[in-house]
């Protein structure tokens, strides 16, 4: 017969996708706080998240993003999903400019200065630290999310708008 409590359970599991805030939103302008539990919460934001970044199309997202202020960020640039938990973006080397947009910040994009590389160290859902060295792309998107996480957004970076056309 069907289990139903099984059934429940995994449907109640699954992915949802957030809204995404917008500029302007107070929620993209605050310091957000670490995470010091690693539990079902988290791991529900986690999925939510990851699932709303693959529907956006999107690099990367951070949790002030979908209105939660920890320090959470997903990204896929191609290379592989990580999951960024009170991330920190060591030893940055080198120089790459480049375009760059964000999800909360639709139809705008300019060139950002960001480092070339750096060694990301974070935790993973499960409150294990992991260190990972990026460049390029990914090191910028590692950068990006960071800056999320301090209430900072890239368009105060950017040293020249672009238009899409272009
Ligand atoms: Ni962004």
């Amino acid at each position: 017969y069907i289990d139903i409590c099984r059934l429940a359970a995994s449907w109640r599991k699954k992915m949802a996708t957030r809204k995404i805030l917008l500029k302007g939103e107070k929620a993209l302008n605050s310091h957000c706080r670490p995470v010091t539990e690693f539990n079902d919460r988290l791991h529900t934001l986690l999925d939510d998240m990851k699932e709303t970044l693959y529907k956006a199309q999107g690099y990367g997202l951070a949790a002030p993003q979908v209105g939660i202020l920890k320090r959470v960020a997903v990204i896929d640039v191609g290379e592989g999903y990580i999951e960024l938990i009170n991330p920190e973006i060591l030893d940055p080397e080198g120089e790459q400019r480049d375009v760059e947009g964000c999800l909360s910040c639709p139809d705008v994009w300019g060139y950002v200065k960001r480092p070339y590389s750096c060694t990301l160290r974070a935790q993973d859902r499960n409150g294990e630290y992991y260190e990972m060295k990026l460049e390029g792309l990914f090191c910028r998107c590692a950068c990006h999310e960071t800056d999320h996480l301090d209430g900072k957004l890239f368009v105060d970076l950017v040293d020249e708008f672009v238009k899409p056309e272009e």
